[in-house]
């Protein structure tokens, strides 16, 4: 034993220094939300001169926050890892096996101490991503045909894939609508929780998933929110997937029941873990629906005895966890700490830089707007560390063509690609905040069973969803001007007939 924690604190020294080694070596980049270009790969990718002079060598990613070499940290963690230690499966006693659980011990403390929970009344449950962690509520939550669950319009599929579970015991659903730039207003958030609360304390249990940051049209809903819906006797959830990558976070302050978070959203690193942070209370009145190794302490075969294990945590940790990763999340939520302080003011000037920019932006020859910005926009810009925005680091736009007609997301994803940008277009997951962006909420309501994505772009002549640029930990001024540098070849008619020739050709439309 006295080993094995040796060694693992030997890990999380050379950890600590290779944190500070990937800090102070060269930035990286993301190509989209889930795959990764390393930037020593991506210069070798092809990227064709332009019709200007622009002649860029290195990938530039711009979504989802994150633009970090995750690839090279596998590789540099993992060989650390391996060369001096042996995890394993955490579901024994060996010394591999413990060695696992005391980094996910440790990366479980790390995770309570960034969000402020205290570990009495909290515990973290780790999930594969932010989706797994809202879908163990929605799978457990004890809904009956008297419950209610509300959610806003703007909000992530995942939290819109809970009414499937609250449809099935016929509980309630009421949607709280998007205002003109999405989000919820709070007047008629508290109106529709005051009007669908509980009856009574022992009323049939009613949730509320509050989207604490959307990820498409950029607004921040007020946590106070969620301490208005709890006054009332709902269960509150946080889904704090686009909110926690940016902003602080207390569950001291906003004890919510449970909240939903993706590190690799947060820091980059590991993908494929997310967490369920929930308060021991909430989770001890979720109904499992069904076991699995690891949830277990003893089970009667044949027969129907189960008993579940006494470790809360472990007993929604369906078979075995991401053992080798999350000994890598204590590391991240540090990296993240360290930066916090200092990252809204970084943004906020980032953000207003590409905002401000883009909107100035006018077509050679038509002098007419170039981009038309759909998503929130900060009311003023941050001056001073320790500032909050009050909405988040997104921008979702569309490009237009010189006549103000929009230009197919699928050419502006083209052209950008070919000047080695990642842009990442389309619904983002978000089909309510979509709708709303994009003006398209009657015709939504219109839609029947088996309606394909195709058949109602085809119905409203033209091609749904966003491009998104997304800003985070790991966004520098290069990339935000790699994006103004792209809108600027779109706006000369040169540079864009050029573009829109190769897509015509590649898309297979010549
Ligand atoms: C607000 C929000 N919720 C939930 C999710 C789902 O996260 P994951 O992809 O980690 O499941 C996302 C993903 O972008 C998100 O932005």
């Amino acid at each position: 034993m006295g080993s094995v924690l040796s060694s693992s604190a030997k890990i999380r020294k050379k950890r600590r220094s290779t944190a500070s080694s990937r800090k102070r070596r060269a930035r990286f980049s993301v190509s989209s939300e889930k795959t990764y270009v390393p930037e020593s790969k991506s210069r070798s990718q092809e990227c064709e001169p332009l019709p200007s002079n622009l002649n860029h060598t290195a990938y530039s990613g711009v979504d989802q926050a994150i633009s970090a070499d995750a690839t090279a940290s596998y590789e540099e963690f993992f060989t650390q890892l391996s060369r001096r230690n042996v995890l394993g499966n955490t579901h024994s006693i060996n010394n591999s096996s413990t060695l696992s659980a005391s980094c996910a011990d440790e990366a479980r403390a790390s995770v309570l101490s960034f969000f402020h929970a205290s570990s009495d009344e909290y515990t973290v449950i780790f999930t594969p991503n932010a989706s797994g962690a809202l879908k163990l509520v929605g799978e457990a939550y004890p809904f009956t045909d008297e419950s209610r669950y509300l959610l806003a319009c703007d909000s992530h599929n995942s939290v819109h894939g809970i009414r499937e579970f609250a449809g099935r015991y016929g509980a309630g659903v009421h949607y709280i609508p998007s205002t003109p730039k999405g989000g919820l207003d709070v007047t008629t958030a508290h109106r529709l929780l005051f009007r669908h609360q509980p009856n009574s304390p022992d009323a049939a249990p009613c949730l509320f998933v509050m989207t604490a940051q959307s990820n498409i049209s950029n607004a921040k809903s007020p946590l106070s929110i969620t301490q208005y819906a709890g006054a009332l006797g709902y269960n509150t959830v946080l889904d704090a997937a686009a909110l926690a990558p940016t902003s602080y976070i207390s569950l001291t302050d906003y004890p919510v029941d449970a909240m939903a978070v993706s590190f690799y959203k947060m820091f980059g690193f590991p993908t494929g873990v997310g967490a369920l942070v929930a308060k021991k209370s909430f989770l001890r009145k979720l109904r499992r629906p069904w076991f699995a190794g690891g949830n277990v302490d003893v089970v009667q075969v044949p027969g129907t005895v189960v008993t579940l294990s006494s470790k809360l945590h472990e007993r929604f940790e369906d078979g075995t966890v991401n053992f080798l990763s999350l000994a890598a999340v204590g590391d991240g939520i540090r990296f993240l700490s360290a930066y916090m302080p200092f990252l809204p003011l970084r943004l906020s000037t980032l953000l207003h830089y590409l905002a401000s920019s883009l909107s100035k932006l006018r077509h050679d020859k038509t002098d007419t707007p170039v981009v038309r910005i759909l998503s929130a926009l900060p009311s003023r810009r941050l001056t001073s560390v320790g500032a909050q925005s009050d909405v988040g680091s997104i921008l979702s736009l569309l490009f237009l063509a010189p006549s103000g007609e929009m230009l197919p997301n699928s050419f502006i994803a083209h052209a950008a690609s070919r000047m080695c940008i990642s842009l990442r277009t389309g619904c983002m997951c978000n089909p309510g905040g979509a709708a709303t962006l994009l003006g398209i909420e009657d015709a939504m309501q219109e839609l029947y069973d088996g309606v394909t994505l195709g058949a109602f772009e085809q119905a409203m002549g033209r091609e749904l969803g966003v491009i998104r640029v997304s800003l985070g930990l790991a966004s520098n001024f290069q990339e935000v001007w790699n994006v103004i540098r792209f809108a600027r070849v779109i706006a000369q008619e040169e540079g864009r007939m050029s573009l829109w020739a190769g897509w015509f050709a590649a898309s297979g439309k010549a």
